[in-house]
């Protein structure tokens, strides 16, 4: 078969558009090269990437190291299923365990499998641990979360994108505000059938959200005191993106339960790992839990070196560092267009502004497309929210001319 070559963006984005489910609005441009911070587009303009593909390369773009162990691996082996062993497996799983400080490790592939595989390990917990009657295991959750797009998922969403026209939804979630201390304890006292409480340490997807200091951490006490499960989804914020290993750690909270993926590959492959001890894990039996790719060899040399990386290169370090650079320029600029950027939040290189809209009615998308067109890519979210967040090789160098483009950008709009 004849495929056609791609020699122009807008080709490109036509063959896209005519061929493929239209379930994005991807800003206009074509990407065929990465490197580091850098993305260039099929015309060979240059960007600097300022998403990091929702933070899954946290490491950089085709970093060599993570390419080397993909390269050598796929020419030895890439896929026994877990009907046999093989023997990159067992020691990406003890790489796991030791690196985040747990003594069992779940390997899948994409962030909501991993998210699907925690809630199903809370659940048989609560069942086998706890003496909750069968099927009335609930677990609560928080507005606006983001957990991924599976059926299951979206059933305690609380985003009429996410859910309207998917229904019917599953039942046993119990959906309270973010950042609600008061309204954690309520929900637990009411209900002795909680197994767990699923929540991001920071809300990415609603727009890199910070709870106050000291929420995840008394949260965990009321956890322990009601004898439930916190469930930490790191799948945006771990991995260093947030200026520590886990944002978790923000409030010396270590999880009972923690989902990780996105950065797990440094945006090489879908990786994803659920970590637990003993107590909670080995509640799933041989044949209760799966998947054909999860725990591939491939996967196992990728995520190891990937979190080699984070490790080897301070990348945690550096992440913490810039951000504060980072958000003290873009306060700068509400001091200088008040009326346009209204707020800077985020912590280490998960930041985000909110965008107020012009008199003639642009948004942030407007914002994202002259960001564009300087040469710096960023994405809308929730209309009036930019996501910034960079590869955390970037330097302070690149940074600040960065922060030059988005200052210009904003100066001039
Ligand atoms: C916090 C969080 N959880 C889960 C997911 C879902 O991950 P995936 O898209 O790999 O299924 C995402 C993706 O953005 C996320 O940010």
């Amino acid at each position: 078969m004849n495929t056609p070559t791609i020699t122009s963006s807008q080709q490109a984005i036509d063959t896209e558009h005519q061929y493929g489910a239209h379930n994005y609005h991807p800003l206009p441009v074509v990407l065929n090269r990465g490197e580091g911070v850098y993305l260039w587009d099929v015309e060979g303009k240059r960007y600097y990437d300022f998403l990091s593909a929702y933070s899954a390369v946290n490491q950089g773009h085709c970093h060599p190291r993570i390419i080397g162990a993909l390269m050598e691996q796929a020419q030895q082996l890439t896929l026994t299923s877990r009907a046999f062993y093989n023997d990159k497996l067992g020691v990406a799983e003890q790489y796991i365990c030791e690196y985040f400080g747990y003594e069992k490790a779940l390997y899948m592939n994409s962030g909501a499998e991993a998210v699907e595989t925690a809630i199903k390990l809370a659940r048989k917990w609560g069942y086998m641990k706890k003496g909750i009657a069968p099927n009335k295991a609930e677990i609560v959750v928080v507005e606006h979360n983001f957990h991924g797009r599976t059926t299951g998922i979206i059933s305690f969403s609380t985003d009429p994108d996410s859910t309207k026209g998917f229904g019917p939804y599953m039942t046993g979630y119990k959906v309270i505000p973010y950042n609600d201390i008061d309204a954690l304890e309520q929900a637990l006292k009411e209900n002795p059938n909680i197994c767990g409480f699923l929540v991001e340490p920071i809300q990415g997807e609603a727009g890199v959200v910070v709870p106050d200091k000291g929420y995840l951490a008394r949260a965990h006490e009321l956890c322990k005191e009601y004898d439930v499960l916190l469930m930490a989804d790191e799948i945006q914020t771990g991995i260093g993106r947030t200026g520590k290993l886990l944002a978790s750690y923000y409030d010396e909270v270590k999880a009972d339960i923690l989902i990780l993926g996105k950065a797990l590959s440094g945006g090489v492959l879908p990786v994803s790992c659920v970590l637990a001890d003993d107590e909670i894990m080995l509640c799933i039996q041989p044949g209760e839990h799966g998947s054909t790719f999860g725990g591939n060899p491939l996967a196992a040399v990728v995520a190891m070196a990937a979190l080699d990386v984070i490790k080897g290169e301070h990348l945690t370090e550096n992440a913490s560092e810039l951000g504060e650079v980072f958000r003290e320029r873009m306060r700068g600029l509400i001091q200088k267009r008040p009326e346009l950027v209204t707020l800077v939040r985020g912590r280490g290189l998960l930041n985000a502004i909110v965008i107020k809209p012009t008199a003639d009615g642009r948004t942030a998308w407007d914002v994202c497309v002259a960001l564009k067109d300087k040469g710096l890519l960023a994405k809308p979210t929730h209309g009036d929210i930019i996501r910034f967040a960079p590869p955390l090789v970037i330097s302070e160098e690149q940074l600040q001319a960065c922060c030059d483009i988005i200052e210009e950008v904003i100066l001039g709009f």
